[in-house]
């Protein structure tokens, strides 16, 4: 029997720990946007405005649960594994809220951070149709990770890192630090701006390594090696996969929206495509539920990437078919 095995036949707290953040989000569709050309602008070539200083009609509203950690955690509870959370809320309303919501999906909340003085992370989202999401991460960018938090990571299994914020490189560096901890990391918007060159010591030491492909590219090409590198190379994804593989993490996971996911471990590419939605009703979350799946599809199916791919397809097409990012998710009984 492997060591990681005994540690958790020896009585391991959690199978799971996820990192990052815990929302509550308030998403709001509306009719009233003037979608706008914007083409002088690279960046921003499309913007939606509003009238200056008008009362706007907002047709239906929903309050749900958000924030990777929280969604990634979720869904680990559902498909059965023992999971804590690794958050920081505010101490309001909302943060009771968040955690009250984390109990009742029998996720342990003991490593949740409670931060006096400060708002629990929030999101607008907004949809007309198509969506703009405004973050406050608050609370969030308060975790940290001290000797309680770090002798809990030494007992588990896997740890599941989110979008952080904040002092996001001390915290990787203690995640990091845990031997015989298997990291699954899908870095945030903060993470990824830093670069390829400041991230590529926690990408060696990773065990999967989820981007979507916006984000490969990036990625990629912040990296001088790979700079003058041309759109059909770039567009590839198993070029994209290659590269990132070589600095070292076990496997890459590349997630291309409608377009599927693609997989690679150094020795076979894997590739899925997403399954029709029934309906199609939100797609907030569908990162998380994908890249939360296919850890948990690791661990369930013995390291089968094929298998994991699918369970991670099936699960967002099912969250897609609800609102907000944690409903809809398949639990132990749909397997
Ligand atoms: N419209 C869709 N219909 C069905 N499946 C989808 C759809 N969009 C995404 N998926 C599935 O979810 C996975 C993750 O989606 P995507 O690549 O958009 O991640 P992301 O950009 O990280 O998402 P997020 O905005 O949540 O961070 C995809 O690989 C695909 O399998
Ligand atoms: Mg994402």
């Amino acid at each position: 029997m492997t060591k990681k095995n005994n540690k958790i036949s020896n009585g391991a707290r959690y199978d799971m720990i996820t990192i990052g953040g815990a929302t509550e989000d308030i998403t709001f569709y509306t009719h009233e946007g003037i979608l706008m050309d914007n083409k002088k602008d690279i960046l921003r070539q499309k913007l939606l405005a509003f009238e200056y200083g008008a009362k706007m009609k907002i047709d239906k509203s929903y309050s749900t649960f958000g924030g990777g950690a929280a969604n990634a955690a979720v869904n680990f509870a559902g498909l059965g594994f023992r999971v804590a959370s690794l958050i920081a809320i505010g101490d309001d309303e909302r943060g009771k809220r968040v955690l009250a919501n984390l109990k009742k999906h029998r996720v342990d909340t003991k490593l949740a951070q409670k931060i006096k003085g400060v708002e629990t992370g929030f999101s607008f989202i907004l949809i007309n149709p198509e969506k703009i999401v405004f973050s406050n991460r608050a609370a969030n960018s308060e975790l940290g990770i001290r000797n309680k938090e770090l002798e809990s990571l030494k007992n588990a299994k896997w740890v599941f890192v989110a979008s952080l914020s904040g002092k996001w490189e001390e915290v990787l560096n203690k995640v990091f630090s845990v031997r015989g901890l298997k990291v699954a990391w899908n870095p945030g918007h903060v993470q990824l701006n830093t670069g390829a060159k400041r991230l590529k010591k926690f990408i060696a030491k990773t065990a999967i390594f989820f981007v979507n492909k916006d984000e490969a590219i990036e990625l990629v090409v912040s990296d001088p090696k790979y700079k003058k590198k041309n759109y059909g190379f770039l567009n590839n994804p198993k070029e994209l996969l290659k590269i990132i593989k070589s600095w070292g993490p076990e496997t890459v996971v590349l997630t291309r929206g409608k377009d599927g996911a693609d997989a690679y471990d150094g020795k076979r590419f894997y590739h899925h495509n997403i399954i029709r939605e029934k309906k199609r009703i939100d797609t907030t979350g569908v990162g998380d539920a994908f890249n939360s799946s296919f850890m948990a599809g690791l661990e369930l199916y013995k390291g089968d990437i094929g298998k994991a791919m699918h369970l991670g397809i099936r699960n967002t097409a099912s969250v897609i078919a609800e609102q907000g990012a944690q409903n809809g998710l398949l639990t132990k009984k749909d397997l």
